[in-house]
C-alpha cells in the first residue's frame, strides 16, 4: 500500500546507496511526499552528496536530521516529529576491511541500531498494516559460492566476516519482527553496487583514484574473486519496486548479472581510464600490485533475481560498460569531492549548513 505522499525515513541518506536513493526518489514523477534523511555523518556520511536536494526541496519535502540510528529517544521522537509511514533502512558500517580490524561499531550499528528501529517502528505504528519498514541487506549474508551455482532467496544464511555477520544478524531481526509482531517489513539482499558518490576505499573508486594519483592498485590474493556488479541507479529502482509492490514478510534479492573476477574489472578500469586521460591502453596495467589477501576472503558471489524480475516486474537498465563509464567520468570529474571526503573538509561544510542553523 504505498502512498505517493508517503513521509519515508531514509536512515544512511548521506551514504552511497542511501545519497543516490534519495536523488532517485525526487526524479520519480509519481513520488510526491517527503523524505526524512536521518544520518549520523560518519566518516562515510556525506551531506554535500545531496546539496542539489537541499537546494530544491530542503525545509520542504527533504528534511536532514543528524542522529544515531542507536539513539531510541532521538529515532522515536523523530517518528513522532515526521509522522514516519515508511522506514528505508541504509544505515551501516559498510567495509569489510574495516569490519576487519574493529568489529564493534558494526555489532553497535547494524545489529543494535536495526533493532532499536524496528522497536521504535513498532511503538509508532502500534499495529498500522499501511506502513512499511523496508531493510537494505546484502548478498554477502549468504557467504561464498564455488564456480557454479547463484544465491537464492532461500539460500541458508553462512556469514564469513563481521561485516556480513552483522547484516545477516539485521535481517533475522527484520524478520523475526514480521513473524512475531505481525510489523510491516521486507527485505533486499544486493550485490555490489558502483557508481557516483561511492566512498573511495572500495574497489572502483579506489582503483579510479589511485590510478588519477598514479599510485599502487592493491589486488587482493590471486585476483581472482569474483563479484556480481550492479549499477547504484539500479539498486535504488528495485528498492524503489519493493516499496511499490513488494509482499510484506519477503525478501527479494537484487543483483546484475554481471559477475567479474577482480582482476579483470581492474584491468577494464585501467583501460577506460588510460582512454579518457589520453595515455597508451597499458599505461595503468604496470601499476596493478598483487597484495596479502583478506582474511575470510569470499571467493565468489553470483545473485539470482528471477523473483524480482518475475514478481515486480523490475530490470536492471545499465549495462556494464555503459555504467562503468559514467563512473569514472563521475570520479574524473569531480576530483574535488574526493579530496574533500578524504580530508574531512566537508565536515566543516556540514557544520556551516545544518549545525549552526
Ligand atoms: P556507506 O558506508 O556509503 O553509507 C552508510 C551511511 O550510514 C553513511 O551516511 C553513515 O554516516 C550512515 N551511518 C553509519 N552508522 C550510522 C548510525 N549509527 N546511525 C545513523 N547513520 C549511520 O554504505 P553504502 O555502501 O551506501 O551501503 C548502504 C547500505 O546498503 C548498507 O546497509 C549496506 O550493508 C547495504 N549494501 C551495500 C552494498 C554496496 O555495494 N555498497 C551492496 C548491498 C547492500
Ligand atoms: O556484495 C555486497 C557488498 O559489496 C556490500 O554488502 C558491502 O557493503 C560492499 O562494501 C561490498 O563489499 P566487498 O567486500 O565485495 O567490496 P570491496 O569494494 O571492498 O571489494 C570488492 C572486491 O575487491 C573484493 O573481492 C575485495 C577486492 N579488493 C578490495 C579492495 C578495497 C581488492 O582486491 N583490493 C582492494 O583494495
Amino acid at each position: 500500500m504505498f502512498s505517493s505522499q508517503s513521509t519515508m525515513l531514509v536512515t544512511g541518506g548521506a551514504g552511497f546507496i542511501g545519497s543516490n536513493f534519495i536523488h532517485y526518489l525526487f526524479r520519480q514523477p509519481d513520488f510526491e511526499g517527503s523524505v526524512v534523511n536521518f544520518d549520523k555523518l560518519t566518516y562515510a556520511g556525506n551531506l554535500e552528496n545531496l546539496s542539489e536536494i537541499e537546494e530544491q526541496y530542503g525545509g520542504k519535502r527533504y528534511l536532514f536530521e543528524k542522529g544515531d540510528i542507536c539513539d531510541s529517544e532521538k529515532v522515536s521522537a523523530v517518528f513522532a516529529k515526521y509522522g514516519v509511514d515508511t522506514v528505508v533502512n541504509f544505515a551501516a558500517e559498510s567495509h569489510v576491511d574495516r569490519s576487519i580490524h574493529g568489529p564493534a561499531e558494526f555489532i553497535q550499528t547494524n545489529i543494535v541500531g536495526t533493532f532499536t528501529l524496528l522497536e521504535a517502528a513498532r511503538a509508532s505504528w502500534a499495529g498500522r498494516k499501511d506502513v512499511l519498514f523496508h531493510h537494505v541487506s546484502t548478498d554477502e549474508v549468504f557467504g561464498s559460492l564455488g564456480e557454479s551455482d547463484f544465491f537464492h532467496e532461500n539460500t541458508s544464511y553462512d556469514p564469513r566476516s563481521p561485516y556480513s555477520a552483522s547484516k545477516a544478524a539485521s535481517d533475522h531481526l527484520v524478520s523475526a519482527y514480521f513473524h512475531t509482531y505481525g510489523l510491516p517489513v521486507t527485505i533486499s539482499n544486493c550485490s555490489n553496487n558502483y557508481g557516483p558518490y561511492h566512498f573511495p576505499e572500495k574497489l572502483i573508486p579506489l582503483m579510479i583514484l589511485n590510478m588519477q594519483e598514479e599510485k599502487l592498485l592493491p589486488v587482493y590474493g590471486d585476483g581472482k574473486n569474483i563479484r556480481d556488479w550492479l549499477f547504484v541507479e539500479d539498486h535504488c529502482s528495485a528498492i524503489y519496486a519493493i516499496l511499490k509492490k513488494g509482499q510484506r514478510g519477503e525478501t527479494y534479492n537484487i543483483g546484475g548479472e554481471n559477475e567479474w573476477t577482480n582482476i579483470n574489472l581492474v584491468n577494464r578500469l585501467c583501460e577506460i581510464v588510460a582512454e579518457k586521460k589520453s595515455k597508451p591502453k597499458d599505461h595503468y596495467k604496470k601499476l596493478i600490485n598483487y597484495v596479502n589477501d583478506r582474511p575470510g576472503h569470499d571467493r565468489r558471489y553470483a545473485i539470482n533475481c528471477d523473483k524480482i524480475k518475475n514478481e515486480l516486474g523490475w530490470k536492471r537498465s545499465v549495462t556494464f560498460e555503459e555504467g562503468l563509464d559514467r563512473t569514472v567520468s563521475w570520479y574524473l570529474a569531480n576530483l574535488q569531492w574526493i579530496d574533500r571526503v578524504k580530508s574531512g573538509a566537508y565536515r566543516q561544510w556540514i557544520e556551516k549548513n545544518y549545525e549552526a542553523r
